[in-house]
């Protein structure tokens, strides 16, 4: 059983084992020293089964786990292995000013959430400051935390009763809306708005660890009204501003707010991109209006955007009913995507293309403007991942589409890299992610990819039956299309990307497909399993997920072509030909979600947004010691499923990475009950790391019926409802987390 463990001390290196030695010798800096220059890496990689390696930071970097792995949890509490405990560094509600009351836990708060830690904690970062102020990779002990909001589900837990739909307060809702139609009470809705958007807030390292620092002219809120630029490149920005026109900016040039952000990416030159995912979900189309154009209407239904009015006798819709406030007030008219107006200078019809961009924020500057980076394109940004920065060459930025079918993309940069932008703020973005392509990546059945560039100069996207592009500009905006006119390949929901510091090579999470999209007849290479939940109770399709590699011919970012295979399957250990990474009972995972390589220590932290095991197990995060493409084999995955009730067999050849075993993957963290585990950097050093706990009793009844109540169950803020929070983890001995 594993320990429920912030109190509990115990020290891993009791393990006789080498690899806790190595641990220990990882966790002192002195003995670092002491093994890089006496003993030295030479002499520590003939020791069987252990090799030290170097990382592209320059840091070493481990070959073995230094933790015992945890068994399955359904605790309401973060469970840790012996010897690891966690803080709570803030959660949803807490304020930033100490002028502002504490979090009552009670929905009682006023429209102060634009100075109050948003909800549903999402991707996270961590920028240190030298002793001018600036950015610096250094841990200096001081630092600006970014967290994503994601908040893509329910809001009730911040009113007192829980939401009102249609009159109705205290009703329980599904996820992205599902209303009642009717007006919702203005105060809730602006409470919702607010709580969306992203967080930067100061923290320091002190005697208790690290902390937010309240009152720090650093912190600050941008949410979902937050003014922002539109930006892209100069030869298309001003087709681009031309749909982006509305009532509030007839020029196209701003948008307000960011909305649904969910993974993120970290610039080299020390920005932030808070990658906007479900926004969709938060438009209706209300009061009548001119009818869409086919090709508005067309453009809205591949992005899931509100095409149409509700039909007649139809009582509920699709959004968060942020528009049924007022039709007058911008603030909630602009979520009306209907044309009601004379022409797009008179409504919001055009308020959707304003979303579904990478946002960049400048964290060390709390007055600057965030800018949206409209030439990476528009989709279901789950991330944006920078390649290796290689001075004199240009940077690739790898990103998911989340949604079911969708695909992976790149952005290279005209720009080449130049160290010296490092600190240059959002200038230096304007010099790297306006100018260059973009890409949608296609994976072939022998293991290699292909980039395919969206260019209106590419007859199957300028004569694309399905769509009239009319110029570069619209690539940009509906890039999903164009993406679907080059045969790019339909993936099972990608997630987060990132980057092995070791090699350069590139890791997606594909979290999970439906057994409408994937059977044993509609599988490929890429995406090869179609099955069953091993006890027939959580779905079928791709319930459990996979993480898919590549590494760039030649290791450069501006590569058309790759190389790929599959890292690892998510599976039961009971799973039996759907196992295909041969988990165990000590390792098996679902639906990986957040992907995050420690520079320190070479370990690639999976984190899961599961709810095909979760009667097993809360969400977790795992550390992994990867190889590389191609070290395992071509392997043929049996599929077999019922669809409509009839069994369906079939087989798909695929290529899977060398099988890890216990020694090389394993449990660290388990969550709360229904929680999800996502975010997740470290302190310079590795001594350190940042974890956020998103959605807490997910699937609470109400306010008073609550499937959750941590973390106010474990002495955070006051108890009762359950609340979204960035944890630190340390070792109680104060080494390196996982080696
Ligand atoms: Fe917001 Fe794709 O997870
Ligand atoms: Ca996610
Ligand atoms: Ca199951």
């Amino acid at each position: 059983m594993s320990h429920p463990d912030h109190e509990i001390d115990s020290n891993p290196s009791a393990n006789p084992h080498f690899e806790s030695v190595l641990s220990q010798a990882l966790a002192s800096p002195s003995r670092r020293m002491v093994l890089r220059g006496g003993l030295g890496l030479a002499g520590l990689a003939v020791l069987p089964g252990c090799a030290t390696l170097m990382g592209a930071s320059g840091g070493q970097m481990a070959s073995s786990l230094g933790f015992s792995s945890l068994d399955k949890s359904l605790l309401d509490d973060v469970v840790l292995p012996p010897g690891y405990r966690y803080t709570v560094l803030h959660a949803t509600g807490d304020s930033l000013d100490s002028k502002l009351p504490a979090y009552s836990n009670t929905g009682a708060e006023a429209d102060d959430w634009s100075r109050r830690i948003g909800d549903h904690h999402d991707a996270l970062d961590i920028y240190f400051i030298d002793a001018q102020g600036r950015y610096t990779e250094t841990d200096t002990g001081r630092a600006v935390l970014v967290v994503n909001h994601e908040s893509s589900a329910d809001a009730h837990l911040m009113h007192p009763k829980g939401q009102t739909s249609n009159g109705v307060s205290g009703k329980k809702f599904t996820q992205f809306g599902d209303w009642d139609l009717g007006a919702r009470p203005e105060l809730e809705v602006l409470k919702e708005i607010n709580h969306h958007g992203v967080s930067v807030v100061e923290v320091v390292r002190g005697p208790q660890g690290w902390t937010m620092k309240s009152d720090s002219p650093l912190n600050r809120r941008i949410t979902a009204q937050t003014p922002a630029r539109i930006a892209g490149p100069r030869a298309h920005i001003n087709e681009i501003r031309a749909q982006m026109v509305t009532r509030w900016e007839t020029s196209g040039s701003m948008a307000r707010g960011t909305l649904n952000n969910c993974g993120h990416g970290k610039t080299p030159w020390g920005t932030y991109l808070a990658c906007e995912e479900n926004w969709a979900f938060y438009f209706q189309m209300a009061g009548g209006g001119a009818a869409l154009a086919p090709k508005e209407t067309a453009a809205r239904r591949r992005y899931g955007v509100a095409s149409a009015p509700p039909a007649a006798g139809q009582t509920r819709a699709i959004s968060q009913g942020w528009h049924t406030v007022s039709a007058t007030d911008d603030r909630f008219a602009r979520w009306n995507l209907a044309a009601v107006g004379a022409n797009a200078e008179r409504d919001f019809r055009n308020e959707a293309n304003t979303f579904g961009y990478n946002v960049e924020i400048d964290p060390l500057s709390s007055s600057s403007t965030p800018v949206k980076r409209v030439s990476m394109g528009r989709m279901a940004h789950e991330g944006a991942v920078c390649s290796l920065p290689k001075a004199g060459q240009p940077l690739a930025f790898y990103m998911g589409c989340d949604a079911r079918n969708e695909y992976i993309y790149k952005f290279v940069s005209t720009a080449v890299w130049d160290p010296k932008d490092i600190g240059g703020g959002i200038a230096v973005g304007d010099k790297y992610l306006n100018e260059g392509k973009l890409y949608a990546a296609r994976f072939d059945a022998d293991g290699r990819g292909q980039w395919i560039e969206l260019n209106i100069k590419d007859p199957r996207i300028a004569n694309y039956a399905a769509f009239k592009f009319e110029n570069q500009g619209e690539i940009y905006t509906q890039t999903r299309i164009a993406a679907d006119a080059v045969g790019a390949t339909k993936m099972d929901r990608p997630e987060w990307a990132a980057v092995n510091p070791k090699n350069g090579e590139v890791y997606v999470t594909l979290t999970n497909n439906s057994a409408a999209n994937r059977t044993p007849g509609r599988v490929d290479a890429a995406n090869p399993r179609a099955y069953m939940d091993v006890d027939g109770k959580k779905g079928a399709g791709n319930p459990n997920g996979h993480i898919i590699r590549f590494r760039e011919d030649g290791d450069t970012a501006t590569a058309s072509a790759f190389r790929w295979d599959i890292f690892l399957f998510g599976a039961e250990e009971d799973a039996g030909d759907a196992n295909l990474s041969g988990l165990s009972a000590k390792n098996s995972f679902s639906s990986p979600d957040g992907l995050w390589f420690s520079p320190t220590t070479g370990i690639c932290w999976i984190q899961t947004d599961d709810g095909a095991m979760t009667d097993e197990t809360h969400c977790m995060m795992l550390a992994a010691l990867p190889g590389q493409v191609g070290d395992g084999a071509k392997v043929t995955a049996k599929n077999r499923m019922l669809v409509n009730g009839v069994e369906q067999t079939g087989t798909q050849e695929t290529f899977v990475g060398a099988t890890l075993g216990d020694a090389r993957l394993r449990r660290f963290l388990i969550g709360p009950k229904g929680s999800e585990i996502t975010g997740v950097t470290e302190a310079p050093g590795g001594r350190a790391l940042f974890v956020n706990i998103q959605h807490p009793g997910e699937e609470s009844k109400s306010v008073t019926d609550l499937q959750s109540q941590w973390p106010g169950n474990k002495g955070y803020g006051r108890p009762g409802r359950p609340r979204s929070a960035t944890i630190v983890i340390t070792r109680t001995d104060g080494g390196v987390i996982g080696v």
